[in-house]
């Protein structure tokens, strides 16, 4: 595929490797069982060695921790448990000189409810400037419509009276997410000015993107009318791929012009300032209008991550997704995992039809782990040799598992408790890293936030620094190796297969092979390996690839 490409083809991010820091289970230097700022700085290093051109950091903002920081109180501090604005300038300015690049993470979709907008709107009457920064409505007996909260339950919640006056009764304000993380109102103009304050101060301090929560969700449709979709959507559970419907709430099309004065603020700073959009819409057509050249950088590719390991979906996917973003001149974002999904060394280790977006715990079914970690290295490194850029969750360069066993009374998502116990949600994909390989202490002190599994300090970052087999060395290999063949900058094109369970790409010097099937595949050719995610042999007349592995051969 020829791919267009739009004027400044040198922008950092097109091609970018980026980690993401989830700051609360990243590193931990004071021993307080949760992760700070010193903890990133003090891994810079680490992080460049592991050859990530960026990181993100997940929300680090003053936070009541309803939702783990994605409630934000201050948008214009740091949370003091993980540091102060001092260590991320700090932070920021260490990045920087050994050529890592920075992104946080913009939450506009909401605020915390400890936000001073929203107590002044609980503290004004309805129909005040104070209460029109958020979503009040007035409905007798029933929430104003039947949206479900992300979460479990309404989207409603009800306004305690302010007097006995009758008027003050029976109002409530919105929250796609947890009661405790109200809706903005984006037809308000201090919400816009908030945010670009928002994003001119950070890029003062020298960040070089944002990753904008909720991207779908700022705009809701006019009128706020019944989600006919039915209200207990509260996850984006395995519907039919090919019927796309996102609802009133989400992917409406006024949220672009958003997205147009926030670039336009960025555009202050240089083009190079960015925005990746975190919109979990359908289809790839819909998600490829908001990286047009007038708003966002990237989006992720979320329709790649639910492919599972299923080749012929995988194959769709991909093609659709490269032309999509293509028609744009936009890269494509490949993403597996996040601290939203099962980690994809654990997704794989189930059957392909079998769903985990409830997430695992005690009693459930659990994966087969080796057999997870094979699929999941194989498709890590077909997904590094694709061209756009590709993210890394904090973790999975150590061959995480999601942790599956995890008591339920040490859960902290929002969801649990919710859903009424039904939905467990996402803590397994953030039990904090393994640094050490000390099992009293593996780095978080005592009492991780949430508690690690008794054989996690066998994952431990300093056991695998100097084993070469290990799965931290793999990573660092396939990153040298994808800047080395500039694979990020490539060119993608199918190459016949009489098998279609083993895909096989041509990106410039290099054919990737990932074999989905459970028997070994011959990849016909006089090929150098560059590197496997597994048994990789010359035989006669080509290169032999184990079940569930992939290569790069040159
Ligand atoms: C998406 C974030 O990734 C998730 O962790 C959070 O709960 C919701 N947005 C609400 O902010």
């Amino acid at each position: 595929m020829n791919m267009v490409m739009r004027s400044d083809l040198d922008q950092w991010w097109r091609n970018a490797v980026i980690y993401q820091v989830y700051p609360r289970s990243f590193n931990d230097t004071n021993g307080d069982g949760l992760g700070d700022l010193a903890g990133i700085i003090e891994k810079i290093d680490y992080l460049h060695e592991l050859g990530v051109d960026a990181i993100w950091i997940s929300p680090f903002y003053p936070s009541p921790q309803a939702d783990a920081g994605y409630d934000v109180a201050d948008y214009f501090d740091i949370n003091p448990e993980y540091g102060s604005l001092d260590e991320a300038r700090e932070l920021i300015s260490r990045a920087h000189a050994v050529g890592m690049k920075v992104i946080i993470d913009v939450v506009p979709n909401h605020s915390s409810d400890q936000h001073e907008w929203f107590q002044e709107a609980l503290r004004a009457g309805h129909d005040s400037p104070e209460r029109a920064r958020y979503i009040f409505r007035h409905s007798v007996g029933e929430p104003p419509n039947n949206w479900g909260s992300m979460f479990g339950g309404p989207a409603w919640s009800k306004v305690e009276p302010l007097t006995g006056r009758e008027e003050d009764r029976d109002w409530w304000y919105l929250h796609l997410f947890a009661p405790e993380q109200p809706d903005f109102d984006w037809n308000n103009a201090d919400v816009h000015q908030l945010f670009t304050d928002y994003l001119r101060f950070w890029c003062d301090l020298g960040v070089d993107g944002f990753r904008v929560d909720v991207a779908h969700g700022l705009v809701k449709a006019d009128g706020l009318p019944d989600d006919l979709r039915g209200s207990d959507r509260w996850v984006d559970g395995d519907r039919d791929p090919d019927v796309f419907d996102s609802g009133p709430m989400f992917d409406q099309d006024g949220v672009h012009e958003i997205y147009r004065e926030w670039r336009n603020v960025l555009n202050e700073y240089g083009r190079d300032r960015m925005l990746v959009a975190e919109a979990w819409v359908d289809p790839p057509s819909r998600g490829a209008l908001y990286v047009r050249e007038e708003e966002m950088s990237q989006a992720f590719n979320f329709d790649y991550l639910k492919c599972g390991w299923r080749p012929a979906r995988l194959r769709t996917i991909i093609d659709q997704t490269l032309r999509e973003m293509n028609n744009v001149g936009a890269p494509v974002t490949w993403v597996l995992s996040n601290h939203d999904v099962v980690r994809h060394t654990s997704r794989f280790g189930f059957d392909p039809e079998h769903s985990t977006e409830a997430g695992i715990g005690l009693g459930d079914p659990q994966p087969d782990r080796e057999l997870g970690l094979r699929r999941g290295l194989a498709m890590t490194l077909f997904t590094f040799g694709l061209p756009g850029s590709v993210y890394i969750y904090q973790g999975e360069e150590l061959g995480l598992p999601e942790v599956t066993d995890m008591p339920d009374d040490a859960r902290q998502d929002p969801t649990w408790l919710r859903t009424g116990y039904q939905v467990r949600g996402r803590d397994g994909c953030r039990v904090p890293l393994p640094w050490k390989a000390n099992p009293a202490d593996t780095g978080f002190g005592a009492h991780p936030w949430l508690p690690q599994p008794a054989d996690w300090h066998e994952f431990a970052a300093e056991r695998q620094e100097d084993d070469p087999q290990s799965v931290l060395n793999f990573y660092r290999a396939m990153t040298a190796r994808r800047r080395h063949y500039d694979l990020g900058h490539g060119d993608f094109e199918w190459v016949a297969y009489d098998n279609n369970e083993v895909l096989v790409v041509r990106n410039g010097k290099i054919t990737l092979a990932l074999n989905m099937t459970s028997e070994p595949a011959v990849i016909p050719g006089q090929y150098s390996i560059v590197i496997a995610s597994g048994t990789c042999d010359h035989v006669s007349g080509g290169v032999e690839l184990a079940a569930n592995t992939a290569a790069w051969l040159s």
